[in-house]
């Protein structure tokens, strides 16, 4: 029988269901389902962890970080710490398409970028300037001392907070197709060229039609360290159910650190789950069936002073 389309996505890609949605309604595939989703929040100004409107850099650059992975011909193209162009996700799509490499990053991506004729984006907005702009102020600093800054490092440890935000998608088409898509402006106010695991594939993004895929939402770093997505998917394959798939990738997490992190799992039949380490968390999907995007409460699964390893 063939499984019914469906997207899942991270709390803050619900909005963008729909479009991914009607991608698929008309026959359309995974690949492009997840590119349009990725692309809508990624136009969202209001969404301060994505795209056009993410915050940017100690420096007050937004440097922008996505992956795209075709789970059936097992391509992936990714883009890391990308300055001036709005729709990361098409760029690391057309470094899939166009290029024989996997990922290119920093000057190298937006060269590329501007070669292949992606659209250019001011993505730094008025209103993440000034939370950037607040954010140095409460330690002392100002958008010109830290740019004359000699050593950056100290600055961006007393700036740096939880800002993590990311947007990531897993859709099934009516063909059995299995794509995945992440997108994030990054850690808030990082060190210049700081990337996380959403473009590294296999730590923040996978997936593989055969079996199924998972995408990470948190602290990043975590994400590199476990290989948390690929690692989601094998268990898939090795016959794990998405909840269980989905609460032992926290349960990794947390023996390394206690930090917010998520996981979203759909398997190829369509059923999804999603954990994370943190209260009152959600996650929605949507499928070809359904008039709107469902959301659902992410399972919990906390750390302990006995779950952790140091
Ligand atoms: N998970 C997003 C990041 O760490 O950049």
């Amino acid at each position: 029988m063939r499984p019914t389309p469906i997207i899942v996505t991270s709390g803050n890609g619900a909005t963008a269901l729909p479009e991914g949605v009607r991608v698929l309604r008309r026959g359309g595939s995974a690949l492009d389902a997840v590119e349009a989703c990725a692309r809508y929040v990624e136009a969202d100004v209001a969404d301060t962890s994505v795209g056009t409107g993410g915050l940017p850099n100690i420096l007050g650059v937004v440097e922008l970080d996505a992956s795209i992975v075709d789970g059936t011909a097992h391509r992936a193209g990714s883009v890391a710490a990308l300055v001036g162009f709005g729709h990361p996700i098409s760029v690391a799509r057309a470094v899939m398409r166009r290029t024989p490499h996997v990922m290119l990053v920093g000057e190298g991506a937006a060269r590329f970028a501007a070669e292949t004729g992606a659209e250019r984006a001011r993505n730094l907005t008025p209103s993440t300037r000034r939370l950037w702009a607040d954010a140095l102020r409460q330690v002392g600093e100002t958008p010109a001392s830290v740019r004359r800054a000699k050593r950056l490092l100290p600055v961006v440890k007393r700036v740096i907070a939880d800002r993590l935000g990311t947007v990531n998608f897993i859709a099934l088409d009516r063909r059995g197709n299995v794509a995945s898509a992440v997108t994030t402006s990054g850690w808030g106010y990082k060190y210049p060229g700081r990337v996380g695991d959403s473009p590294i594939i296999g730590a923040g993004n996978y997936c593989d039609s055969a079996t199924g895929g998972a995408c990470c939402t948190g602290y990043g770093e975590l994400a590199m360290r476990l290989l948390t997505a690929k690692t989601a998917v094998d268990r898939l394959a090795a016959g794990l159910r998405p909840a269980t798939v989905a609460r032992r990738a926290i349960v990794d997490a947390n023996r390394l650190a206690d930090v917010p992190f998520n996981v979203i799992v759909l398997a190829k039949d369509g059923t999804h789950a999603s954990a994370t380490n943190r209260a009152g968390r959600r996650y929605a999907f949507m499928t070809s069936e359904m008039t709107g995007p469902a959301m659902r409460s992410r399972a919990a699964v906390r750390a302990t002073r006995s779950t952790r390893s140091r």
